[in-house]
């Protein structure tokens, strides 16, 4: 039922794209059930306006350079960004608050609540003086949410070095991560993201509510964990596939040419590969992953984004004679059109980075992943894939042309692909029955439609 009354939810994104999909899948559930929707965005990676006529955007001054709107350093983009957009963000709110309209004088509609990026950490004090509910949406599962807190403090009590004989042991403070995984995360790099973690944890606790894009079914024990730890509201109202199919939110444009590609191939006979928007491979790994596709003789799409091979513009030092040969079998695009990618027939598996959007993604659709994860969160993902619902093979890091071939071969060809197949059927089903009526996913929605719209 709608209790909205329609009044207006401001959603504010991180410029990311695997941080931007996740918020416009949401602004798309809240507008479905009678929300108006505006839409906070920066300058810096707009999300297009036109893709969406219904809701309203306005776009704040980000301070980047040119310069700075190019580098692959994640942490430094998101550090600049938290500095420089906190006085346009609040004009810009404050503006949106005021209850008549400056320019026509005319009343405006209330405004509940704003939702923003877990990763704004300025929001806490200026919704504070502003008198606004704010809840936090987080774009990681909320297992990897909740446990990565604790990063600084095993930093500190020299978790590092590692025996060998340890590589393979269970990581008891962060399962299901082994501690070479762990090991991974905890690398030099991550280390100046540990006072912005602290401040993501203080935001957080300090928000009215707190939401994910998971569900009970496949986050179950972490859910109840958060709930102790955060002491907010907390909901977890499904992954954005199981809501609405594909929703064209995407940074880069979609090569569309792959789908008739794809209708001239088998049913389940393409592996489909992707990196997502911001993982970076080297020259040798990209010549790796060429040659395991083109040993593994399946059909393949293989998403290569520009700019992700260190050093090249696209895939230009891949000799003229193998490209003719790795078109003969499968077709190489900058960027696909990845959730009518994943929902089509042909496609029979998914060598992904498991970042979140994209391992749900693959669940929704009952796609068999091959994991190769790069950082953070994506090792996390990977291992409740291979291990925890054991629906994808973990390459484990080794991005070698026999590895790639040999997994695409199992997944494809053997008994253990039918296996891992029918294992992602029936957690495909799952996950769709918590967003019938009554399933966990449906409540916990409905709870956060009855929650703000009490405001
Ligand atoms: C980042 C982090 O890397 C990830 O670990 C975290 O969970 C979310 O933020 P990203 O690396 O981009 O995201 O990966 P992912 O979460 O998978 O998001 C990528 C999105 O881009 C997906 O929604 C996917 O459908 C889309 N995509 C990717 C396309 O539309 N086309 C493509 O060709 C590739």
């Amino acid at each position: 039922m709608d209790k909205s009354n329609g009044l207006r939810v401001i959603l504010f994104p991180l410029p990311l794209q695997g941080c931007i999909n996740p918020m416009i899948q949401l602004a798309k559930i809240l507008h479905s059930r009678g929300f108006s929707i505006t839409v906070i965005h920066t300058r810096f990676n707009a999300p297009k306006a036109s893709s969406h006529p219904l809701f309203t955007f306005l776009q704040i001054p980000d301070g980047l350079s040119e310069t700075e709107t190019r580098t692959h350093d994640v942490k430094l983009l998101i550090t600049l960004l938290n500095r420089n957009c906190e006085s346009p963000f609040r004009d810009c709110l404050s503006k949106l608050l005021q209850s008549v309209d400056s320019e026509t004088g005319e009343e405006k509609q209330r405004i509940c609540c704003l939702i923003h990026d877990s990763g704004w950490i300025f929001t806490q004090p200026l919704a504070k003086s502003l008198n606004l509910l704010r809840l936090a949406l987080s774009t990681y599962t909320i297992s990897f949410f909740r446990s990565h807190f604790a990063l600084p403090q095993l930093r500190r009590e020299m978790y590092l070095p590692l025996q060998d004989s340890e590589q393979d042991d269970l990581a008891e403070e962060f399962p299901p991560l082994r501690k070479k995984d762990l090991v991974r995360i905890l690398d030099a790099e991550t280390e100046q993201l540990d006072s912005y973690s602290d401040m993501i944890l203080e935001t957080t606790k300090a928000s009215s509510g707190l939401i994910f894009m998971s569900c009970e079914e496949l986050d179950q024990d972490s859910l109840s964990q958060a709930r102790e730890d955060f002491k907010v509201p907390i909901f977890a109202i499904g992954p954005s596939p199981i809501h609405f199919p594909a929703t064209p939110s995407s940074l880069f444009t979609p090569d569309k040419t792959c789908i008739p590609w794809l209708d001239r191939q088998e049913d389940k006979s393409v592996i489909y590969v992707s990196i997502g928007s911001l993982v970076t491979i080297s020259e040798s790994e990209l010549m790796e992953i060429a040659w395991g596709l083109s040993n593994s003789d399946q059909p393949f799409l293989w998403v290569v984004r520009v700019g992700s091979v260190n050093g090249m513009e696209w895939i230009e030092t891949i000799p003229e004679d193998f490209i003719k040969r790795l078109n003969e079998k499968g077709k190489i695009v900058k960027w696909a059109p990845q959730q009518e990618v994943l929902k089509h027939r042909a496609i029979g598996g998914f060598l992904t980075h498991n970042g979140w959007n994209s391992t749900v993604e693959s669940v929704c659709e009952g796609v068999p992943m091959i994991c190769l994860p790069f950082r953070w969160d994506q090792l996390l993902n990977a291992r409740f894939v291979s291990e925890v619902w054991m629906v994808g093979i973990h390459l484990e890091g080794r991005i070698e042309r026999n590895e790639i071939e040999g997994a695409i071969r199992r997944l494809l060809l053997e008994t253990e692909g039918e296996a891992i197949r029918e294992r992602i059927e029936h957690l495909k089903e799952k996950v769709g029955r918590s967003f019938k009526q009554n399933g966990s996913a449906y409540q916990s929605l409905q709870n956060l439609i009855d929650y703000i719209s009490s405001f």
